[in-house]
């Protein structure tokens, strides 16, 4: 599969976005839906949950596929890189989440116990869309065009 994705992929198109928040008296809502909150259609949603304290996750790049990924409920912090430029921020709100283009690699960790890690994606599950290993990932983002 070939792509530019890792040539062009910038943190900086990584995106916190905020959802609505349906105040309700018994319990906060908010909505995800095709065409609206996101810049991509939604073809695979997943969750992370009973992950062991002290472990990590994710640890791969996409090729093609993006993502949004929520702490629905307690909290996990992530690490985003370029291959150029890394950055690391904690998401602990069910409300808020951060997009993460194809061409960026994703660690999660730091999970609170209970957490559960919201991930709507832009493809179904595929294999090959992955990029697990990091010497890999840096040969992809070498001589990056943009920056
Ligand atoms: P992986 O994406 O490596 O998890 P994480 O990035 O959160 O650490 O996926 C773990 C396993 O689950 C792997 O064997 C592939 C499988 N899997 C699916 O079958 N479908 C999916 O949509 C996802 C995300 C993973």
């Amino acid at each position: 599969m070939t792509n530019d994705s890792h040539k062009t992929s910038s943190i900086y198109g990584c995106k916190l976005i905020t959802l609505d928040k349906h105040h309700h008296k018994n319990g906060n809502l908010s909505v995800v839906e095709n065409n609206n909150q996101l810049p991509f259609a939604i073809n695979r949603v997943y969750y992370l949950y009973d992950v062991p304290g002290g472990v990590e996750r994710g640890g791969h790049s996409h090729r093609l596929c993006h993502e949004f990924i929520i702490a629905a409920s307690g909290s996990f912090d992530i690490e985003i890189d370029d291959g150029k430029n890394k950055c690391k921020m904690t998401l602990n709100r069910s409300n808020c989440g951060l997009l993460v283009p194809p061409g960026i690699w994703r660690v999660l960790n730091n999970f609170a116990s209970g957490s559960v890690c919201l991930v709507i994606a832009s493809d179904c599950y595929s294999e090959d869309d992955y990029v697990r290993d990091y010497t890999e990932f840096q040969r992809l983002t070498s001589n990056k065009s943009c920056k």
